[in-house]
């Protein structure tokens, strides 16, 4: 090209650049010497009430849809609103191109070219998936878990996606509640680590690099606790549990600056959490003086109608607002009805204000507004998605997630030639199923099968026999599930693969959607045909791995009694089979822990580590039956919270804890690898508060390391408590210390092995 053409293309690119910024842009955010919220002060000024009320409604996307239909919401409108600058953000809207779409025309067409802030639900991943959250925390490994955030908010910000709802840190004593897959388990002191590590993990240290996105921590409050664990249903839960257990994952994803909050669909304590002050004025943004903004989750606002909270939509917009809820997502409460609201003296501009100011702050600190389009880079995208580096991390955190929960005989690890393997099961041969519940984005059937990868690892004879299907028909989130229950014509051949099998690798358990959203279960054995296929395989061969995929803890008890190895693997994601199979052969030494308590049965649940004593725990005399027990259960768990084995073992011994001064109490003890292989232990410090105002658990966690050691290595390991650990919420919600006696266990579970104690004076005032 010619020099002056150049110069005159130079020229023209130039205005066309300016001109484009100045439409886009009104000047917004240009002036960098301003900090954030005057930035966000002079646009509010500039802002009429139905722009403003525009920022606070969230529409989904053309595309996908992650709840039920709303029947007044149609594309066209949505069209209509996005031109007019009367919506904030959209979710489920995927990929470079389609985002660049949508953010157009806010950025373009409406008078201030406010951007969009795209929410997506990633919760295990973007379209490379990792291991479902519960299993992530069955890893205690916050760098892992945190890695596993950032990889995951790397690829979603590369297609488009600048804010995940995630994580979920609502705690859950209930396996039958499908949600239980989304978040870390039942015990709020890992909870609390795990919430932070994946809040730094998505947000990073800076929210305005292209590589990180805005995280959300849900479900604001009390959603883990639904009654019989029948997903939306009622919650009922008391100041001591709400303090202690529920809110503090809330608090530490606060404290991690978590950017957003999404309230639940759940009533609480007989308010509806989208309509409650409660939760999100006196305790969130005044009390944690929490600057973030909350967003409804999907129709909830909508839903207090059926609550009989609220009389109409208009009411349940007032409620909603009044309580604090800043963005409507997918209700059309506020687009339809606030600005009446506030032109009838109903609801006050400023508290309108303030919620506008909540969102437009994330939106500068993303910064979209220096430059809308910095998450739509077609060419990143291509490089991103589905890289090696994302691919090793989902497959490093896999490995990590799985526990292995019995292996007698040392069955475990397999031999890697020479061994007859049959691989029986449905799920052993699926690479759908591993992609878990939330995987919008994936492609189907993307994961690595159980026998691609112990195909992969092995030059053993792998024969693959189905015994039976587990689902029938469709398989989609928005589907209810088809189990087979009847159907077991396969089984004849599985038979006979297995008789001449000298291992038997059983892959059975819950198929992705069975698991998560509204996914609730009544009984939590293996699903469908599977467990007379496990007992008929059993009969002509005892040799039996049985490999798990499943979402959340299952009453495996026959297996537990019969069958000689036993490997959680959970739903694993992308890279499933690999992680298995490098397990199964021992090229990986698993090191997984439960993060929540599996059942004998389910008339046990809610049962969890952390229970009170209550006034009768034990048996008083032979055969008396005032106790705190069932007739026909035991109150033991079939394996306890953190509990998990490993190829080698270890030994606890010499646990000193000494008074430092009050308040500040140290604890060490030897930890000794006993076993013949290397291998990681997840130490775990417990305590109990033996008398108090408030009565405390029998065991509450508060320390936890991973300690890889050596065959003979021992190590000295040393905790530190503080008030922090040693003190608990009042039924005024206060914190409180109070002085007493405290025991101190440590150990690889919630059984733990070493226990000692010391007492903490009252101080002088
Ligand atoms: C879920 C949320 C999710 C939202 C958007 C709701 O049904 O409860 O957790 O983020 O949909 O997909």
């Amino acid at each position: 090209m010619k020099k002056k053409n150049l110069y005159f293309l130079l020229i023209i690119l130039l205005i066309i650049n300016v001109s484009c910024k100045e439409n886009s842009q009104n000047n917004l955010g240009k002036n960098t010497t301003n900090s954030i919220d005057s930035k966000v002060a002079e646009l509010l000024s500039k802002m009429t009430l139905e722009e403003k009320i525009g920022q606070m409604n969230q529409y989904n996307g053309f595309w996908d849809v992650t709840g039920p239909k709303p029947s007044d919401g149609d594309a066209a409108k949505k069209y209509e609103h996005l031109k007019k600058g009367y919506v904030g953000s959209m979710l489920n809207v995927r990929g470079v191109k389609e985002v660049r779409a949508v953010q157009k025309i806010a950025v373009e067409e409406t008078r201030l070219g406010i951007p969009l802030i795209i929410g997506f639900d990633v919760i295990h991943g973007y379209e490379t998936l990792s291991p479902i959250p519960l299993a992530e925390a069955a890893s205690w490994d916050l760098e892992a878990i945190k890695k596993s955030a950032q990889v995951a908010a790397k690829e979603a910000a590369a297609a488009g996606i600048n804010w995940t709802f995630a994580p979920m840190v609502d705690i859950s004593r209930d396996a039958r509640w499908g949600r239980v897959m989304e978040g870390a388990g039942e015990d709020p002191y890992l909870g609390s680590k795990i919430a932070t590590a994946r809040v730094k993990g998505f947000q990073g240290d800076d929210l305005s690099s292209p590589e990180t996105i805005a995280a959300c921590a849900k479900h604001w409050a009390g959603y883990g606790f639904a009654e019989a664990g029948r997903d939306y249903n009622t919650v009922d839960v008391g100041t001591s549990t709400l303090n202690n257990i529920v809110f503090p994952p809330f608090k530490a994803a606060a404290e991690a600056g978590v950017k957003t909050f999404m309230n639940s669909f759940n009533e609480l304590n007989g308010i509806p959490a989208t309509g409650n002050s409660y939760l999100q004025r006196d305790i969130l943004k005044d009390k944690w003086n929490y600057d973030g903004f909350v967003v409804s989750d999907w129709g909830s606002m909508n839903e207090m109608i059926a609550h009989g909270y609220a009389k109409d939509k208009k009411q349940a917009a007032e409620l909603s607002i009044i309580a604090g809820s800043d963005m409507d997502m997918e209700s059309y409460a506020y687009v339809d009805e606030l600005a009446n609201l506030v032109r009838e003296g109903k609801v006050k501009e400023s508290l309108i204000d303030d919620a506008v100011k909540r969102i437009l702050k994330v939106k500068f600190e993303l910064g979209l507004f220096d430059d809308p389009y910095k998450y739509c880079n077609e060419a990143i995208e291509k490089e991103v998605t589905g890289s090696q580096e994302i691919q090793e991390a989902v497959l490093d955190m896999a490995k990590k997630s799985i526990v292995l929960l019995k292996n007698e005989n040392n069955l475990l690890p397999l031999k890697k030639e020479g061994q007859r393997i049959a691989l029986i099961g449905a799920l052993a041969s699926d690479k759908n199923s591993p992609l878990g519940s939330w995987r919008i984005a994936a492609k189907d059937s993307t994961a690595v099968s159980v026998l691609e990868g112990l195909q992969k690892y092995s030059g053993n004879t792998i024969t693959y026999s189905k015994g039976a299907d587990l689902t029938l028909g469709k398989t989609e989130f928005a589907i209810e599930l088809q189990i087979n229950t009847t159907d077991k014509s396969g089984f004849t051949e599985a038979i006979q693969t297995a008789k001449n099998a000298d291992v038997v690798v059983m892959v059975l358990g819950e198929h992705g959607f069975h698991t998560g959203e509204a996914r609730s279960r009544a009984d939590l054995g293996l699903p469908g045909v599977q467990q007379d296929l496990l007992e008929a395989i059993y009969k002509v061969n005892k040799n039996i791995v049985l490999v798990l995929n499943n979402g959340r803890p299952l009453t495996i008890t026959w297996a537990d009694a019969h069958v000689p190895a036993i490997v959680e693997a959970w739903q694993l994601g992308t890279q499933s089979g690999h992680a298995i199979a490098q397990v199964l052969y021992g090229d990986y030494n698993p090191s997984g822990k439960l993060p929540m308590t599996f059942p004998r049965s389910v008339g046990q649940i809610p049962i969890y580590y952390n229970y009170k004593n209550t006034g009768r725990p034990v048996l008083p005399a032979p055969n008396e039956v005032f106790w705190s027990h069932f007739t026909d259960e035991s109150n033991t768990p079939l394996y306890p919270f953190g509990y998990g084995l490993s190829y080698t073992s270890f030994m606890y011994s010499n646990l000193i804890v000494n008074k430092v001064s009050e308040e500040n109490v140290d604890v060490t003890f030897t930890l000794k690898n006993t076993g013949k292989v290397t291998g990681k232990e997840v130490v775990q410090l417990y305590i109990r508060d033996v008398l108090a105002n408030v009565t405390r658990p029998v065991k509450e966690l508060k320390g936890f390391e991973i300690v890889e050691l050596k065959p003979n290595q021992e190590k000295t390991i040393h905790f530190n408590l503080t008030k922090d650990a040693l003190g608990f919420f009042d039924n005024a919600g206060e914190f409180v210390l109070e002085p007493g006696e405290f025991k101190v266990f440590v150990g690889g579970s919630s059984q733990t092995v070493l226990e000692s104690g010391f007492v903490m004076e009252a101080k002088n005032e």
